[in-house]
């Protein structure tokens, strides 16, 4: 017998809108995320559109991806925008020194990606170059997109195929510039965020917002005092967090043929949003009560051990049920901060880390992150609802004390939709056991209710390019209507996400 479980829905009590930004993708030059995974060039035998692949537009599309973060991460602090523009063939190929030194072609340059933006119906995410660069690069690349003018730069980017500017709503002024983008301490970021800043000039031509390179994980110091020192600069600031089994990064654990216990030390890891949000959110609220300043947690995801035989560089992995459900969490985590969470970037799209798709040279598959994703949609630009419910625990390890590590077993979110629907999202993060919740709708009347789950019997149920696909979601049938409540019987290991009418 399932564990029954009451919950009450409070329709009436509309919460924060929950952005589609939430559910945006980061797309980096690293392994086969851009090269074979976006660009196979123009003389592809892959069936492309100037040069980017058809089928992983499609795909993008149909999961309505709002907002694309490029060209980094890590390797965005030693791009130089130059080398991607103008005549393909004179372009200079570049050593990528953070991944795997593989050679750079740049034939996927900045015209190309908002191609690849435009093509897909979503809005650009630059990230500039900071920690290798200086404030003159930035401010050219800005003007080189956005300028309506006459002047040089203006110029330049009409003689290489693009009359009217480029629309970039969000600009990124470094990359973990606590490491990878220059190892900084954060008062001397909070200064050079200040400098870059100075020459930014937003305004009606470049009106993109401005985001500060955010704190690594728990360091909230870094928050602290770089909102302190520079919260004029900067109208975002990001955070990154990752997902690792073991929170170990030099064991980090398979993406494959992994037991229970990773499987649950796994949602332990990524719960910990939950509390991570909270405790940077607390930070803000003390420098920018009025809540102007977004938070952007422009990467995280699952990061495991690379599958064997590929390039440890290129942070290729396998994709499963476990990562479906790792990303239901996270919205549903997210959607309850959306009062200052403006922006999310899983990383990345494809064939890196977390990925949504994975290629093989003409084939393609989708992920059960794709799916989670898909069954989301709904959610984007919604109104959030509370849905009470308190969840049972599960334990995902042992602490340095030896004390329990616990999670709860699924979370769940509600909102009204721009449809004017009420969607449920439900993900549930015990392997073994479904429950039946009970949902009281209080004074909403609905008549029916229908949806989709995503489960599977293996627990690293994935689907491989070129094979049929395993694990897909399929219409959910464990949804009733009795009078003012709504029952959910909830499978094990699953995302199951609902529409009421
Ligand atoms: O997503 C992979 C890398 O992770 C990014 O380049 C960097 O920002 C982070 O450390």
């Amino acid at each position: 017998a399932q564990t029954k479980i009451d919950a009450t829905l409070k329709a009436d009590q509309p919460g924060a809108e929950i952005s589609r930004y939430i559910y945006g993708q980061f797309s980096e030059h690293l392994g086969a995320g851009v090269y074979e995974g976006v660009w196979v060039g123009k003389d592809s035998p892959i069936p492309n559109t100037r040069g980017i692949r058809n089928d992983v537009v499609g795909a993008l599309k149909a999961i309505k991806v709002p907002v694309i973060r490029w060209p980094g991460g890590c390797f965005a602090d030693e791009y130089h925008w130059r080398d991607g523009i103008g005549d393909p063939a004179k372009r200079p190929s570049r050593k990528n020194n953070w991944w795997g030194g593989t050679p750079e072609s740049n034939q996927f340059g900045t015209h190309e990606f908002f191609d690849f933006v435009e093509q897909v119906g979503t809005d650009a995410y630059l990230s500039v170059n900071v920690g290798s660069s200086n404030p003159t690069e930035m401010r050219e690349w800005i003007e080189y997109l956005t300028s309506p003018g006459d002047d040089t730069l203006a110029q330049e980017r009409r003689a290489n195929g693009r009359k009217d500017p480029f629309k970039v709503p969000f600009i990124g002024i470094g990359n973990e510039s606590w490491g990878c983008g220059g190892n900084m301490t954060p008062e001397y970021y909070a200064n050079e965020l200040r400098r870059f800043e100075a020459f930014y000039h937003k305004g009606k031509d470049n009106s993109g917002a401005r985001v500060a390179s955010g704190a690594n994980a728990f360091d909230t110091n870094w928050t602290d005092v770089v909102m302190k020192n520079a919260v004029r600069n900067m109208d975002a600031i990001s955070l990154h967090y990752y997902t690792l089994p073991t929170a170990n990064w030099s064991k980090k654990g398979p993406a494959l043929n992994f037991d229970e216990a990773q499987w649950n030390s796994t949602f332990y890891q990524t719960y910990r949003m939950d509390d991570l949000l909270q405790k940077h959110i607390a930070v803000m609220d003390k420098h920018d009560p009025k809540k102007r300043v977004g938070l952007y947690v422009d990467e995280w995801g699952t990061w495991y051990d690379v599958e064997a035989g590929t390039n440890p560089g290129h942070l290729y992995q396998q994709n499963t049920l476990r990562d479906g459900i790792v990303a239901a969490v996270n919205f549903n985590i997210f959607h309850h901060y959306t009062d200052r969470v403006k922006m999310t970037n899983i990383a990345q799209t494809v064939n890196v880390l977390q990925a949504m798709i994975l290629t093989d040279k003409e084939k393609m598959a989708l992920t059960p992150t794709y799916y989670a994703f898909k069954m989301y949609v709904p959610f984007q630009d919604s109104t959030a609802i509370p849905l009470d419910v308190t969840a049972p625990t599960l334990i995902g390890g042992k602490d340095k004390d030896g004390k329990d590590q616990t999670f709860p077993a699924f979370n769940v979110s509600a909102a009204k939709a721009k449809d004017g629907k009420i969607y449920i999202g439900i993900a549930n993060m015990n392997a073994k056991e479904g429950y039946v919740l009970n949902i009281n709708l209080g004074t909403l009347k609905a008549k029916s209710v229908s949806g989709d789950v995503l489960t599977a019997d293996k627990l690293d149920a994935h689907n491989v390019p070129g094979q049929k696909e395993v694990i897909t979601p399929v219409a959910f049938k464990g949804g009733k209507i009795k009078g003012s409540v709504l029952e959910l019987t909830i499978p094990a290991k699953s995302v199951v996400v609902v529409k009421l009418d």
